[in-house]
């Protein structure tokens, strides 16, 4: 456990801003973290959890106290023929807990291979890929609150939605997530149904859970710059919800608009469509661009402050809006 002053941030964002917070606490046992809650440090300032900093923009540094979870550890709650029950630390790199699954011939998280952050932040934002979603996998979700309770939420209760959950509503800096309970199958089963991971698997003699997550990472390292290298937070954009009769109309004039259907009268457009037809990718905004490969993720090129990037994506929503009449809102956290 450690309480330092004017922490740099730097390598808690993917972004790679140069931020600070006036305070970082860091602990490995959830009793210090129940301990320092009580503290006037913490009853007197902001707080705000953060794993790698996968989502955020910080456009700004950070007046108040980033909590930082450091309890790295698996532990096997539960098992029988068709099922485990995983209890894992919210200090788990998330992509780790992925391989260690697939390792063990657990399915249910290969899909979300190489997703950036850690297992703590995985539910925040319910984070989703290639046709799966962490919600599916996740039994309940424990933290402690603002009176140093330790709390279960069941799936349920955590309110899960498209990369939204009640993490980042309600109890948005009024609860941690200290650990998360993952149930996991045995028995052999892949979602193989969005778009390109077939194609992917053609390169393999076998489907299996190993081939179904090197297929995954090969086509995340395609199209998602590493944050190591180029800074940034993978897609900035929610996919944007509009009506069948908005999409006949669009389809008027853009023929070949890609959609995905929701429900009898909703699709869903990917944003990257709408801002490469936009004619923003590859374009640059001060040292904040829109990446080459994938028009969804904007980057750092180099020492852009948030504020340059929060420009840029502001004026890709206008062009979107003036083009499509389609309002896309930010998937990234911005503070
Ligand atoms: N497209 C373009 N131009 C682009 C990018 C995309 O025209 O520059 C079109 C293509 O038609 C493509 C379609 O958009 O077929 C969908 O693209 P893609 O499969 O790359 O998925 P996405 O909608 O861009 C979503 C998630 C990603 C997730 C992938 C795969 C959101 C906001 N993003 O991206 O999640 O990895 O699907 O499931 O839902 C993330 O949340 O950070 C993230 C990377």
């Amino acid at each position: 456990m450690r309480l330092l002053e004017n922490h740099s941030l730097l390598s808690y964002n993917t972004f790679g801003l140069a931020v600070q917070a006036r305070y970082f606490f860091e602990y490995e046992m959830v009793s210090d973290l129940q301990t320092f809650l009580q503290t006037d440090v913490a009853k007197n300032n902001a707080l705000y959890a953060v794993g790698q900093g996968s989502n955020l923009l910080f456009t700004k540094s950070f007046d108040g106290v980033v909590i930082h979870a450091n309890n790295n550890y698996f532990e096997l709650l539960a098992e029988d023929d068709n099922m485990v029950l995983l209890k894992v630390g919210a200090g788990v790199v998330w992509d780790e807990l992925v391989a260690y699954c697939v390792q063990r011939n657990w399915y249910g998280a290969e899909n979300l291979s190489l997703i950036p952050g850690t297992v703590g932040a995985a539910p925040v934002q319910n984070i989703g890929a290639y046709g799966v979603e962490v919600k599916d996998i996740i039994e309940a979700v424990l933290g402690v609150d603002l009176q140093s309770e330790v709390q279960l939420l069941t799936n349920e209760a955590c309110h899960f939605a498209y990369r939204d959950s009640i993490f980042k509503k309600s109890l948005e800096g009024k609860f941690f997530v200290t650990d998360v309970v993952f149930r996991l199958s045995k028995n052999e089963a892949y979602n193989l149904n969005y778009g390109d991971i077939n194609e992917a698997l053609t390169h393999y003699d076998e489907i299996s859970l190993a081939t179904v997550r090197k297929a995954i990472i090969a086509i995340r390292e395609s199209k998602l710059p590493d944050p190591k290298v180029l800074g940034n937070a993978g897609s900035f954009f929610k996919n944007p919800h509009v009506s069948k009769e908005k999409l006949s109309s669009l389809q008027q004039a853009y023929p070949g608009i890609p959609y995905y259907q929701l429900t009898e009268d909703e699709v869903k457009i990917p944003a990257g469509w709408l801002i490469e037809q936009a004619g923003w990718k590859g374009k640059r905004l001060g040292r904040a661009a829109v990446h080459d490969n994938q028009a969804l993720v904007l980057v750092n090129t180099g020492d852009a402050d948030g504020l340059e990037i929060l420009r840029l994506s502001e004026a890709i929503c206008s062009s979107v809006i003036e083009q499509f009449d389609i309002q896309i809102s930010p998937e990234v956290i911005v503070l």
